[in-house]
């Protein structure tokens, strides 16, 4: 828009600009209509200058590098294994277990808006605080975090075991804030079905499930979960005689996505992917991805990042006994699920700009 175009547009409503507008046409003669030119040419120039400089200054490159413990604020490591991750807002919640204590896991709970600083928010549920049961007769494994959209309660689904695994239960935690205190809801097998290793997964829709290994470690068990997330209102048996566990979902277009591997214990496995066009039923038979360890990770979850450009999922497992529990490593890098198929390829380093959801590769920089 030019100057005289602005004052007919904005202030030829009265006179006084009208007489402005006069005074100011009188003023232009050729050498200020060269001068009024190359300014133009000068603000053009400028306005592109900050728009390429802005843009550039918008991309915000987080660095991942797999391979060693992170570390918190405080300098400690980072203990979240076989946990998930919340968004809220900007901030990503990391849930998972703590081993500091190798085999009396409880639950930490972390924050991050960068996935490179890791604040320690607290051990929310804690052996022998959050019950008396825990760290004694009960431990927990594989805690997974959601937030309930109709009660905006923050809810744990767990694997509740004995030192044996006999128990196969799973147990329930709820808090009005994410930091806690989480008080035990309840614990048991869901629907008096046996269950073990564990997952949540929570739909475009706002439906929740909860999924675990059950029958003995035969099939998995598929429970949808109440509207308030806190208890399990039907099973559906999937992938039966398969022997999956460390199932992880992701809901990607119409199709549904679940990376899973074989029960071996802490030994890493071949990672198998299963597809569905609908979450109880349908689940095609398990095909196997990335090499014949996994990259010697288990699966934890899928964290979809949803950007302006793209929506990026990062595959998150758990590289566990290296070489100890408490030494167990997180595993993230960002796989494809298109048309049925993902691209499961381990990267020790990569990039991703967490605003607009898009990453890339750095291993060779
Ligand atoms: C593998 C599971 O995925 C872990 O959560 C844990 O239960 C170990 N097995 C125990 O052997």
């Amino acid at each position: 828009m030019n100057l005289i175009n602005f004052f007919c547009i904005k202030n030829l409503k009265n006179l006084k600009n009208l007489k402005n507008l006069i005074n100011l046409i009188n003023l232009i003669n050729l050498k200020n209509l060269i001068n009024l030119i190359n300014l133009k040419n000068l603000i053009n120039s400028l306005v592109l200058f900050l728009a390429f400089s802005t843009a550039a200054q918008a991309q915000q490159w987080t660095r991942i590098e797999n391979g060693r413990l992170w570390t918190d604020t405080n300098g400690n490591s980072v203990q979240a294994h076989g946990g998930n991750f919340l968004q809220v807002g900007d901030v990503w919640y990391l849930v998972g277990e703590d081993r500091t204590d190798s085999w009396n896991p409880d639950v930490n709970l972390y924050s991050t808006r960068d996935f490179r600083q890791w604040k320690f928010e607290g051990k929310i549920i804690g052996n022998g605080v959050t019950t008396p049961l825990l760290g004694r007769t009960r431990m927990i494994e594989r805690p997974k975090l959601m937030r309930c959209p109709k009660t905006g309660k923050f809810v744990v689904w767990c694997h509740w075991e004995a030192k044996d695994y006999g128990a196969s239960e799973a147990a329930v935690f709820q808090s009005d804030s994410v930091g806690g205190p989480y008080q035990l809801v309840w614990a048991g097998r869901p629907m008096g079905v046996k269950s073990r290793d564990c997952n949540v997964f929570v739909d475009t829709d706002g439906a929740a499930y909860f999924i675990s290994t059950t029958n003995e470690n035969q099939d998995l068990g598929l429970f949808a979960l109440s509207d308030d997330y806190t208890r399990a209102i039907s099973h559906t048996p999937l992938l039966i005689g398969q022997r999956r566990e460390a199932p992880a979902l992701a809901h990607v277009d119409s199709l549904y996505y679940m990376i899973s591997s074989a029960c071996t214990g802490w030994v890493p496995n071949q990672a198998q992917l299963t597809v569905s066009a609908t979450v109880g039923d349908g689940w095609q038979v398990p095909q196997p991805i990335g090499d014949n360890v996994a990259y010697r990770t288990q699966a934890s979850s899928i964290l979809r990042i949803e950007g302006t450009e793209a929506t990026a999922y990062i595959y998150v497992g758990d590289r566990w006994m290296d070489p100890d529990l408490p030494s167990s490593k997180i595993i993230m890098f960002p796989i494809e699920l298109r048309d049925g198929q993902v691209t499961f390829e381990y990267r020790d380093k990569w990039e991703i700009d967490l605003k607009r959801g898009v990453w890339r590769d750095c291993s060779d920089h």
